[in-house]
């Protein structure tokens, strides 16, 4: 059996998934991801410095970018990481957009990552937590404690379970059997996106991983989306960390 959390096998599963990745998550949520994209920047406190830089964690194919560049017009520059090859390309057409100047990309494992100690104003990160399993969610967060700044700022956002919300069984229905139908039926057969069905459905939420971060001393606040349907943490590290 593989291990679905392996690194490899999730780059794997986005390389095959790179070509039709933006067309699928924007269609199947019905236009969500988008949405939940625009308020992760939302939720971010505005970087304090000037010209400021940071990361884009999990950046796929650069698909907050536009958010994060219109709402904070003084970014110098995003570094952007992901593992997958495939990811890395489709990215790289977009860059050549008039936004290409301030975007590098690192094709790299985030959690084996030696981005430098203090480096960032902010980072962001959408819909990259779920292909990580608890232990590597407590790594993501020491990477991130120690990568801002003092007084650096964060938002990250994912596809989560909205338990409790009485549509949830429809939720889970149109995860776990439309999407992997339409998949079967439009993509001949392929079953990457059902394996995004099966890592979404794992997460559970992002209350965990806002736990391990204030344990790293950061300031954070956990907020549901569209009823829990996705869920986020935002906030900063404080300038002079509490006693
Ligand atoms: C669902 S996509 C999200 C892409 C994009 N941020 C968005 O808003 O749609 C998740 C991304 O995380 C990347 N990823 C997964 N595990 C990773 C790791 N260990 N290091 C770096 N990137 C990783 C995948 O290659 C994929 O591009």
């Amino acid at each position: 059996m593989d291990d679905i959390y392996d690194p490899k096998f999730v780059k794997a599963v986005f390389d095959r998934c790179s070509d039709r990745y933006i067309t699928f998550s924007l269609v199947c949520s019905f236009g969500f991801t988008e949405r939940w994209r625009r308020q992760c920047v939302a939720a971010m406190p505005a970087p304090a410095a000037e010209k400021a830089h940071g990361y884009d964690l999990m950046a796929g194919t650069g698909e907050v970018w536009p958010h994060l560049l219109q709402r904070f017009d003084g970014i110098r520059a995003v570094t952007a990481v992901d593992i997958s090859s495939g990811m890395h390309r489709r990215a790289m057409e977009r860059l050549h957009a008039h936004r290409a100047h301030r975007i590098e990309f690192i094709e790299d494992d985030v959690l084996a990552s030696d981005l430098p100690s203090d480096s960032a104003d902010f980072v962001i990160s959408t819909f990259g937590l779920k292909t990580f399993k608890p232990e590597q969610h407590a790594r993501l967060a020491a990477l991130i404690a120690r990568v801002l700044k003092p007084g650096g700022v964060f938002s990250m956002i994912e596809a989560s379970d909205p338990k409790g919300w009485w549509l949830r069984p429809l939720y889970l229905f149109h995860l776990k059997v439309v999407l992997p139908l339409v998949e079967r039926t439009l993509l001949r057969g392929a079953q990457d996106f059902s394996m995004i069905g099966t890592y979404s459905t794992n997460f559970g939420d992002a209350a965990q991983l806002a736990a391990m971060l204030r344990g790293h001393g950061l300031e954070v606040e956990y907020t549901k989306y569209f009823f829990g349907c996705a869920t986020g943490v935002a906030g900063c590290r404080p300038r002079h960390p509490h006693r």
